[in-house]
């Protein structure tokens, strides 16, 4: 599907950065969205596409002086697809810069594409290691987090409150395995181990024959990566079996984010963790909070936040070359060095483009992942494999 911006005239423009009056009257910049707008990620997707648009419309639809077009790509989910997606993009949509996208899977392709025609790549959820890893370059940035980065908070946490042998259940590809391998490892820190690995294959929620071998192997807490209709899902599932009155089921805060509405009772008192939650209370995040509330009469979740810092730090890098894609060395070293102010609070980036940021301690009270503290302060991935 192909249009300018859904909500190109909303609310509250503030003044634009940095326009230069040659570069005003230059052609409006490309940017192609390829998120998930269908199957079990289809909220995500909209979630980040909608809040990407709304840092937009509050700086009148236009970054470092020019006017925005967005063309917006349904992937589905699937890595199979994804090679000829980012293609259509770049060449029958003709986009000059890339946002996406949710899956790990899904951004591999999409990193190795935007690698090889070097277009600029902003992720605003894909938590895959590789991407700011091996696989990394100047013109790759990440405004979310990899996926160590919450599982291995949690997996501290879990120790610190007694968690000496835990079961781990995920879907079987990248985003679940480096979770639970960040788990595993801020578990050992805090002297637990994991006992038993579950996994079943993406996006798959037939889950009654694992929760009766969590059930036989009575660990002291469940670790657990899904995120959207899946963790809905195993949430409601897992609480159906009676399992959360004797075995607490901690994960990502993934587990419980834009989710409580339909997950209810069963998730009450949950903890997990993320660089997101309820209840910050800072001046920052309570102006984006109203914002978006006040536009899509809905209250945002982490991938609103990665969507709008993706915008953020997009309209950084474009403000310090006054729309100039082609200057692409001083882009790429203004959005290196930013401190990007997101409604999670401050964030700079790694030398290999990944968040640096505190990760919250969250519990669920209602419908909110309230934070109750912060579990990790500014966590870096600690194995990136990056040569820049
Ligand atoms: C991932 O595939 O990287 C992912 C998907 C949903 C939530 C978090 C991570």
């Amino acid at each position: 599907m192909q249009h300018t911006s859904r909500r190109g005239m909303m609310a509250g423009a503030a003044a634009l950065t940095l326009v230069g009056p040659a570069i005003a009257q230059n052609a409006p910049i490309r940017i192609g969205l390829m998120l998930p707008f269908s199957g079990t990620f289809a909220a995500l997707g909209e979630n980040i596409a909608a809040a990407f648009e709304l840092c937009l419309a509050e700086h009148d639809n236009r970054l470092g002086g020019r006017t925005v077009t967005l063309v917006r790509l349904d992937d589905e989910s699937d890595p199979s697809k994804a090679p000829q997606n980012v293609n259509r993009l770049l060449e029958r949509d003709k986009a000059d810069v890339l946002i996406g996208t949710v899956h790990s899977g899904v951004v591999m392709a999409m990193a190795k594409v935007a690698k090889d025609t070097n277009t600029l790549l902003v992720i605003p959820n894909a938590g895959a290691r590789a991407v700011t890893g091996p696989m990394c370059a100047p013109n790759i940035f990440r405004s979310s987090f990899s996926n160590w980065q919450p599982g291995y908070a949690m997996g501290k946490v879990a120790g610190e409150r007694g968690a000496k042998k835990v079961a781990t259940i995920t879907w079987k590809y990248a985003a679940g395995d480096e979770s639970v391998e960040g788990f595993k490892d801020g578990l050992k820190a805090a002297g637990g181990e994991v006992v038993k690995d579950l996994t079943l294959p993406f996006p798959n929620v037939e889950f009654q024959a694992l929760l009766t071998e969590i059930a036989a192997t009575k660990p002291d807490a469940v670790y657990a990566f899904f995120a959207g209709g899946g963790a809905v899902k195993f949430v409601k599932d897992y609480a159906a079996a009676g399992l959360n009155k004797t075995i607490p089921l901690y994960g990502p805060g993934f587990l419980t984010d834009g989710t409580l509405e339909a997950q209810g009772a069963a998730a009450q008192g949950m903890l997990t963790t993320l660089h997101y939650g309820d209840g910050l209370d800072t001046p920052k995040d309570n102006a984006f909070r109203a914002s978006y509330t006040r536009t899509y009469k809905a209250v945002p979740d982490v991938y609103a936040v990665q969507g709008y810092d993706a915008a953020q730090m997009l309209g950084i890098g474009l403000a310090a070359v006054k729309g100039d894609l082609a200057k692409r060395s001083e882009l790429v070293a203004a959005m290196e060095k930013a401190r990007i102010d997101s409604p999670r609070g401050t964030f700079t980036l790694s030398k290999s483009h990944d968040p640096v940021q505190d990760i919250y301690l969250r519990k669920v009270v209602g419908t909110e992942n309230h934070v109750e503290g912060v579990a990790v302060k500014a966590l870096a991935d600690p194995s990136p494999g990056c040569k820049m």
